[in-house]
C-alpha cells in the first residue's frame, strides 16, 4: 500500500491578525463570508499575507488541490492501494478517503476545504470524505507502520540522494502489502522543518531542478503502481 502524505500543505484558514485589512474584508464581502472563513490565498490576498510570519510558505491551496487530482482515481486508487494523508502547517493531519470525488473546479475545492477546516470534517453528518484526525505526523506514520515488520519510508526533497526512475523503482517492495511511505511537501517555498524531515529514513531527489509537488507526487504514483503489478494487471486476460 502505497501512503503519500502531502507535508505542510499551504492550507489554512485567513488567520484573525489580518482579518480586518481591507483586502481581505472586501475578498469576504464578495464571497458573501466572514473573513475568518475564508481559505488563505495568495491570489486573492497576497498583499494581506505580507504581514504574516513565513508568507512565503502560505496561502495555495492550489498545490494540495492539483496534488489530489494527480494521484486521486487512478489505478493504483481504484485496486485500493493509494491512501492520501494531508499534513497541515499547524500539525495536524487530515484523512482523505480512497475513494472521494473532489470536484474538479477549483472554486468548488476551496469552499469544500473552507468547511473542513471550520467544522473539522467534510461533510457535517454521514460518513467523513475528509476529516480532519486528533493525530500528529508521528502518530500518523506509526499507525501506517504497526502490524509489518518492513516499511518503506521515503521523503522526495531537493538536495536528497540523486535518484533515478529505476532506483526509485527497485526500493519500492513488489508486496503490496508492506507499507510505503512517501512524503512530498505541498508548500511554494522555504524548507521542511527538520524535525519533520528526520522522520523520513530515505531523502531522495527525483530530478536535477525543483519539480511541482503535482509532478513529484505523479512520478512516486506511476512508479510505485508499475512495480506493484497494477498497471499490467488492469490489462490482465483481455490483454
Ligand atoms: C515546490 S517544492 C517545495 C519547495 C521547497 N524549496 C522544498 O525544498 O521542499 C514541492 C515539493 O516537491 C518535492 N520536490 C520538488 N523538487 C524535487 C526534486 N527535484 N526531487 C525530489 N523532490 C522534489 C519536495 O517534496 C518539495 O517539498
Amino acid at each position: 500500500m502505497l501512503h503519500i502524505i502531502l507535508l505542510d500543505c499551504a492550507l489554512e484558514l485567513v488567520p484573525r491578525e489580518i482579518s480586518s485589512l481591507k483586502q481581505i474584508q472586501k475578498h469576504a464581502t464578495r464571497r458573501g463570508k466572514k473573513p475568518f472563513e475564508l481559505l488563505l490565498d495568495q491570489t486573492h490576498h497576497g498583499q494581506s499575507m505580507t504581514k504574516l510570519p513565513d508568507s512565503e510558505r502560505r496561502g495555495r491551496p492550489d498545490i494540495t488541490f492539483l496534488s489530489l487530482m494527480s494521484i486521486l482515481e487512478t489505478p493504483l486508487c481504484k485496486e485500493g492501494l493509494l491512501v492520501v494523508h494531508l499534513h497541515l502547517q499547524d500539525g495536524r493531519i487530515v484523512e482523505v478517503q480512497p475513494d472521494v470525488r473532489l470536484p474538479r473546479n477549483y472554486d468548488r475545492f476551496v469552499g469544500l476545504v473552507e468547511q473542513l477546516l471550520l467544522e473539522g470534517r467534510v461533510p457535517p453528518q454521514g460518513d467523513a470524505l475528509l476529516h480532519v484526525t486528533g493525530d500528529s505526523l508521528e502518530d500518523l506514520m506509526s499507525k501506517i507502520k504497526q502490524g509489518s515488520n518492513a516499511s518503506t519510508i521515503i521523503l522526495a526533497i531537493e538536495g536528497g540522494q540523486k535518484t533515478s526512475i529505476e532506483i526509485l523503482q527497485g526500493l519500492f517492495p513488489q508486496d503490496p502489502s508492506i507499507p510505503v511511505i512517501v512524503g512530498v511537501g505541498a508548500f511554494p517555498h522555504g524548507n521542511l522543518a527538520e524535525e519533520t524531515a528526520s522522520m523520513f529514513e530515505d531523502h531522495l531527489e527525483l530530478d536535477r531542478e525543483v519539480m511541482m509537488a503535482w509532478h513529484v507526487c505523479s512520478e512516486v504514483l506511476w512508479t510505485y503502481s508499475q512495480r506493484v503489478g497494477v498497471i499490467n494487471s488492469r490489462y490482465g486476460a483481455t490483454g
